[in-house]
């Protein structure tokens, strides 16, 4: 079986497994990374959102040959519970999520967004969480998060 060389959250990671085989399954069935969740299973819900170098990507349709090399940052890299992400701590603040299923996809694409724009608009918010479906309806909610989050870092 070959090999394939990452960074997950930091940490230099190599795992056996089918280069062909998709980043998600590697993730929560090899390495037990289960921030990113399994939802559509077709790069259309956003559910297992990481973020592969500066950009948010579906794991479900990521090949593990193409993350060789590469920074993949998982929800398990985003914060922790005694130091939680200002995206994580926002998002609890406005009460951003109900069900809480497709959550960590969207603080991962929130987070992409942030490190690409830091004071990003209302728009710029809606546009990079467009791809990431909530059936709960808590999506104003979510887009006043990732605004409270910049302003929080921005001040920092
Ligand atoms: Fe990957 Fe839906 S499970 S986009």
């Amino acid at each position: 079986m070959p090999s394939v060389r990452f960074r997950l959250n930091g940490a230099e990671t190599e795992i056996d497994a089918d280069p062909d085989r998709s980043l998600l399954d590697v993730l929560r069935g090899q390495l037990g990374v289960t921030g990113p969740h399994f939802g559509c299973g077709a790069g259309e819900c956003g559910a297992c959102n990481v973020i592969l170098g500066d950009h948010a990507v579906s794991a479900c349709d990521t090949p593990l040959w193409s993350v060789a090399d590469k920074d993949v940052t998982t929800l398990e890299g985003l914060g922790t519970d005694e130091q939680p992400h200002p995206l994580q701590r926002a998002f609890i603040a406005e009460q951003a999520m109900q069900c809480g299923y497709c959550v960590s996809g969207i603080l991962m694409s929130a987070a992409a967004l942030l490190k690409q724009n830091p004071s990003p608009t209302s728009r710029d918010v809606k546009e990079a969480l467009d791809r990431n479906l909530c059936r709960c309806g808590s999506q104003n909610r979510m887009v006043r998060a990732v605004l409270r989050a910049a302003e929080e870092m921005a001040a920092r």
